[in-house]
């Protein structure tokens, strides 16, 4: 996993530099596809329930699985890119919020609450919590700055496949579900929006939008629950 996870880190750190005024997200896309067959590994993506490409993009009020198209991006914008990989057999999964050129200050805010809720949900990824103590760090942190956490996908376990039990959402009471053991690898993902909680899916049944237009920023890393504290697998 650990081999797959930071394929997957270095994936989304080179894309995420090539992101710039005038290119397209499908460009993206394709850089990440060779560079994951490079190292040879699989994306995860592309091809699970139909999903079409190596890596989501979505573009300011989109939330996740945006499609990469023919879109350039342009400055202003927040993207977030999300990539899985497949290698010998285990998956590693990790996205990251950038932006383009110069964003509002909000925008940058929503950026680095989303980052600072995936690490507050990291720390309470420890042996002895249970999973809801990371749901309620993650909501704690957004809801503290003023933003809301979306409700209708979740982080996941992860392992010999992309999505395993338990599902993590990003909100609610600590101290319920599984207990975390040592040996455990989930997929914790804040999914951020700067206004109302609410999204809905467009028509090609993939992007999903917020419902009032605001912004939106997703950060997930996969790791390991260990005796010594969490440890990021999609690190480089
Ligand atoms: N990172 C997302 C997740 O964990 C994206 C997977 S959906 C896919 O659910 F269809 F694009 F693979
Ligand atoms: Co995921």
């Amino acid at each position: 996993m650990a081999i797959a996870c930071r394929i997957a880190a270095e994936t989304l750190e080179k894309v995420s530099v090539m992101a710039s005024a005038g290119v397209k997200t499908r460009d993206l896309d394709s850089v990440a596809y060779d560079f994951i067959r490079g190292a040879g590994a699989k994306p995860a993506f592309k091809g699970y329930r139909g999903y079409p490409a190596t890596l989501c993009v979505s573009v300011n009020d989109e939330v996740i699985h945006g499609i990469p198209s023919l879109r350039s991006l342009k400055n202003g914008d927040l993207i977030s890119l999300d990539v899985g990989v497949l290698t010998d057999g285990y998956y590693g999964d990790s996205a990251r919020t950038v932006t383009i050129g110069a964003v509002t200050p909000d925008a940058e805010k929503l950026v680095s609450v989303t980052r600072e809720a995936l690490y507050a949900g990291i720390a309470a990824a420890k042996v002895g919590n249970r999973v809801s103590d990371i749901s309620n760090a993650v909501q704690t942190l957004v809801e503290k700055n003023g933003f809301s956490v979306v409700r209708e996908f979740v982080g996941h376990g992860i392992g010999r496949k992309l999505h395993e039990d338990p599902q993590i959402p990003n909100y609610g009471e600590p101290g319920r579900g599984a207990l975390l053991k040592p040996g455990m690898t989930l997929a914790i993902e804040p999914m951020v929006n700067a206004g109302r909680p609410d999204v809905r899916v467009l028509a090609d049944k993939w992007t999903a939008v917020t419902l009032d237009g605001s912004l939106s920023a997703h950060f997930e890393h996969t790791v390991a629950v260990t005796e010594n504290g969490p440890r990021i697998l999609t690190y480089c």
